[in-house]
């Protein structure tokens, strides 16, 4: 059985966060993107699950803004995908939201990402709403999901 742990992003991991952000999108963040988040601590939070030899294989970032908890990013490698990494790191990244006094968890999805749309609707996200054109490479729009009364469904790792 595999086995995986997660642990905060530091500066030592930051090009490992960027392997995983190009493997899994068309517009990547950019290392000063990653480097300013480190440095907005209380607000932005960034999380690497990492498998026995300690490859990084996924992510997840999120940033908690009073009582909610907005996730900017969740990715695994596209070899390890259906394993329940992202599973793994949604019910982690959740539970530090409800430990950090979030109530409401929100996140933007491209209306293609039926993988995506799937795992979110798991864990209670439903969409809330449409910003049109939002993403570019390709254009498309983007549904706004929310999760209301933030708790972690039983039964998930
Ligand atoms: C979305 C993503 C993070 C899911 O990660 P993952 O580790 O494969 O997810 P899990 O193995 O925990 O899957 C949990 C459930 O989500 C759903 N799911 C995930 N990928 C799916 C797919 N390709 N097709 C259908 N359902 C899928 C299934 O319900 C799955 O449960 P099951 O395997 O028991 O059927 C991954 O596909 C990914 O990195 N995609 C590219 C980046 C991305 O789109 N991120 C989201 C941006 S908002």
């Amino acid at each position: 059985m595999s086995s995986w742990i997660i642990e905060p992003l530091t500066h030592a991991d930051v090009d490992d966060v960027l392997a995983l952000e190009e493997a899994a999108f068309t517009n990547p963040w950019t290392k000063a993107m990653y480097l300013a988040e480190l440095e907005n601590r209380g607000v932005s939070y960034c999380y690497l699950a990492r498998d026995t030899q300690r490859h990084a294989v996924g992510f997840c970032s999120f940033w908690r803004v009073l009582d909610e908890l907005h996730i900017n990013n969740l990715a695994v490698l596209p070899e390890h995908r259906r394993t329940g990494i992202g599973s793994l790191l949604l019910t982690f990244v959740l539970n530090k939201g409800v430990e950090l006094g979030a109530t409401r968890a929100t996140l933007e999805v491209r209306r293609s990402n039926g993988a995506a749309r799937l795992l979110y609707g798991r864990f209670g996200f439903a969409v809330a709403g449409v910003r049109t054109d939002y993403y570019s490479k390709p254009v498309e729009d983007a549904l706004v999901l929310w999760c209301e009364n933030l708790h972690v469904p039983e039964g998930r790792p």
